[in-house]
């Protein structure tokens, strides 16, 4: 495993996605399987994990902090809150000092700590984000030691950008995979020059990227593979980032036929390393065996540029016009 600098700290540069340990959106991932899936990742060298409250509703959280408990390396969570009540009552009241605070305390209730390593905007609406206020509500929680760095996870490049003004941000979370190539182009040079941390989401396209899925593959009921797959639950981005299933598995066919072997996840992971710009790429597992193969392609050689340029010519002319959701 190599590690990139995160501000003061040196994180793993495959982290791990935790959405799946909530048992809700991903079907079922339960607490033993999930604590394997925690010690197999720090076992290879791992020590960022990514999380959110409402991954579960604090299962997510909880399992991480009983994994914690068990281990003496240090180990860097990032978590997120904003989205309780998504749709519903919580909007906007959940971004006042007093909301954030107390989904902050909730947090580090579940994971058992009595500082946040990284707290970040979940999401949030973009109105939010633009008036400024949610950022001093966190630059006053880091003033207070609840939180040690705060970031944004945010849906669009527009967001990204508007993010990068403010003052204090350590990080920004997006969605960057070979189907979303553009991010690229539009934030990663402000980033670099505010020395903000980039923490990839979704690198796999919800697993389409790993060539696995066939056109007649279905997912559970559960799985948002299932109920989001065309955006009706929430932003169609955050499943199969936004591509329409069977097209997808047809591109990937395609981004497949261009790699140098069989192993398509790594070489997708390996493909979003090849960025400098990137801090740390955050995978999801539902399998111990994924966690292994994801690790790996820190250890890969990088792709050649001309493997590079095939990827980007063909998300050019085939791939970018069929993204779907708010991007
Ligand atoms: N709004 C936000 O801030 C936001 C939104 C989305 C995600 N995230 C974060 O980003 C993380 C990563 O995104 P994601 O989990 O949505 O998508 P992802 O990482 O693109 O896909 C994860 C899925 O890909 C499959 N997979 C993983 N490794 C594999 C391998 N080596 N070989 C074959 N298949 C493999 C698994 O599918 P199966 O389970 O079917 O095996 C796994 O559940 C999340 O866990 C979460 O922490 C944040």
């Amino acid at each position: 495993m190599k590690y990139r600098a995160f501000k003061d700290v040196s994180v793993a540069e495959v982290g791990l996605g935790t959405w799946q340990l909530g048992s809700a959106d991903w079907g079922n991932v339960d607490e033993a399987e999930a604590i394997k899936i925690l010690q197999s990742y720090v076992g290879a060298g791992g020590n960022f994990i990514d999380t959110a409250d409402v991954y579960g509703m604090g299962v997510s959280e909880t399992v991480i902090g009983k994994f914690l408990k068990s281990t003496d390396k240090e180990i860097f969570v990032a978590t997120k809150l904003g989205r309780r009540g998504d749709g519903g009552n919580g909007w906007p009241q959940n971004f006042t000092y007093d909301a954030m605070k107390r989904q902050v305390e909730d947090s580090l209730q579940h994971l058992g700590v009595s500082q946040l390593f990284l707290e970040q905007l979940h999401c949030i609406p973009t109105d939010e984000m633009r008036s400024g206020k949610v950022f001093d509500n966190l630059r006053k929680l880091q003033q207070e030691g609840l939180i040690r760095y705060f970031g944004a996870s945010v849906e669009t490049s527009e967001e990204a950008l508007m993010c990068l003004e403010q003052d204090g941000l350590a990080s920004l979370q997006i969605i960057f995979n070979l189907f979303r190539q553009h991010v690229a182009d539009e934030v990663f040079a402000k980033a670099k020059e505010e020395g903000v941390a980039l923490i990839v989401r979704v690198p796999l396209a919800s697993g389409l990227l790993s060539g696995k899925f066939k056109e007649d593959t279905t997912f559970d009921a559960n799985d948002h593979r299932n109920f989001n797959a065309n955006g009706d639950a929430f932003n169609a981005g955050e499943t199969f980032s936004g591509i329409e299933f069977k097209e997808g598995v047809r591109l990937a066919a395609q981004i497949k036929a261009i790699l140098p072997d069989e192993r398509m996840a790594q070489w997708a992971i390996r493909w979003i390393l090849d960025h400098p710009e990137v801090t740390t790429v955050i995978p999801g597992a539902s399998k111990i065996s994924q966690v292994h193969g994801n690790v790996d392609a820190s250890d890969m050689q990088p792709l050649s540029l001309e493997i590079h340029q095939q990827l980007r010519k063909l998300y050019d002319e085939q791939i970018h016009n069929k993204i779907r959701g708010h991007f």
